[in-house]
C-alpha cells in the first residue's frame, strides 16, 4: 500500500472567505481531519460527513493532547493509509508548531505537504486598516510571541525591539500585556507609539481597539476583548481610522 502524504494545512484567520484554494481541495477529499480550536465552524462544515475528525485543541494552560501525542498521531494515521489533514489556524509555520510535526513526520519517513495560510498577523492588519508596512512610516515586521512555556516570564530580546521603523506584531499576548508594554517603554520604546489590539480579526466578531502603547492595556481593562487577540505596535496603527474599511463596531480611541 503507498502512504498518502500528510498535509499540514494552514485555514487562515477564521474567515472561510480566506481558505487558499488548496486548503479547500485537501478539506473536502480528506478521511481524517485533525484540527484544533482555532478553526471555525464554517470551515469544519467543509469536511466531508465520511471523514473522521479529531479535535485535538489547545488553549493556554489547557492541551487537550500533549504535542508530541498530536505529532504521534499523525504518524500513526498515515501508516493507516489514510489521506490525513492536519488543520491548523492561520499558517502552519508561523507559531503553529507545524514544523514540531513537520519533523516527526520526517523522522518517520513519511512524505507531507505544508500548505500556508494567512497568517492572523496579515488578516488581522488587512480587516483592522493596519498596513503592517508602508512607506515612510515602517520598513519592517517583527512577529513575536506574546506568551511562553508553563507560567515562565516573557523572555525577549526587548532592545532589539526599539526601531520605531519596524511594526511589532505579538501574538498569544493579551495575558502578558503588562510585561510587554513595561519592557519595551524600558527598552526605548515611546509610550506614545500607536497600537492596537485585533480580536478574532477577518471574522463577524472582528472587534479592534485602539490606543497608543502606553494607555492599551487600560483601554483593554475597560473594554476587554475576546481571544484570539493580536497586538500590534507601531506607527502604522496610525492609519487605521483612515483604512480601516470592514464593517466591525467601533470601540475605542484611546
Ligand atoms: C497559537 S497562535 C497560532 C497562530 C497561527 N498559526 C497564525 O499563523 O495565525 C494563536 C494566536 O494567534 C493569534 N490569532 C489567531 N487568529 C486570530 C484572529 N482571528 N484574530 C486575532 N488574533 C488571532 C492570537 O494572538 C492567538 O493567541
Amino acid at each position: 500500500m503507498s502512504m498518502p502524504r500528510v498535509h499540514l494545512v494552514g485555514a487562515g484567520p477564521g474567515n472561510p472567505d480566506l481558505l487558499t484554494v488548496k486548503a479547500l481541495r485537501l478539506i473536502q477529499q480528506a478521511e481524517v481531519v485533525v484540527h484544533d480550536r482555532l478553526v471555525p465552524q464554517e470551515i469544519l462544515d467543509l469536511i466531508p460527513s465520511s471523514a473522521r475528525r479529531i479535535f485535538v485543541g489547545k488553549a493556554t494552560r489547557n492541551h487537550s493532547m500533549a504535542q508530541e501525542d498530536i505529532n504521534l498521531l499523525l504518524v500513526e494515521l498515515a501508516r493507516e493509509g489514510k489521506r490525513v489533514v492536519r488543520l491548523k489556524g492561520g499558517d502552519p509555520f508561523i507559531f503553529g508548531r507545524g514544523s514540531e510535526e513537520a519533523l516527526t513526520l520526517a523522522e518517520h519517513g513519511i512524505p507531507f505537504e505544508i500548505v500556508p495560510g494567512v497568517t492572523a498577523a496579515a488578516g488581522c492588519g488587512a480587516y483592522a486598516g493596519i498596513p503592517l508596512t508602508h512607506r515612510g512610516l515602517a520598513t519592517g515586521v517583527r512577529f513575536v510571541t506574546g506568551h511562553c512555556r508553563e507560567d515562565n516570564e516573557l523572555v525577549c530580546d526587548w532592545r532589539g525591539m526599539m526601531d520605531p521603523d519596524t511594526t511589532l506584531v505579538f501574538y498569544m499576548a493579551l495575558a502578558n500585556l503588562e510585561t510587554i508594554r513595561r519592557n519595551l517603554i524600558t527598552a526605548g520604546v515611546d509610550p506614545a507609539m500607536p497600537a492596537a489590539a485585533v480580536s478574532c480579526g477577518t471574522t463577524d466578531a472582528q472587534r479592534s481597539v485602539l490606543a497608543t502603547l502606553g494607555t492599551l492595556e487600560r483601554a483593554l481593562a475597560l473594554q476587554p476583548l475576546p481571544a484570539p487577540c493580536l497586538i500590534i505596535v507601531g506607527r502604522v496603527v496610525a492609519l487605521a481610522p483612515e483604512l480601516a474599511w470592514y464593517g466591525e463596531r467601533e470601540l475605542a480611541d484611546a
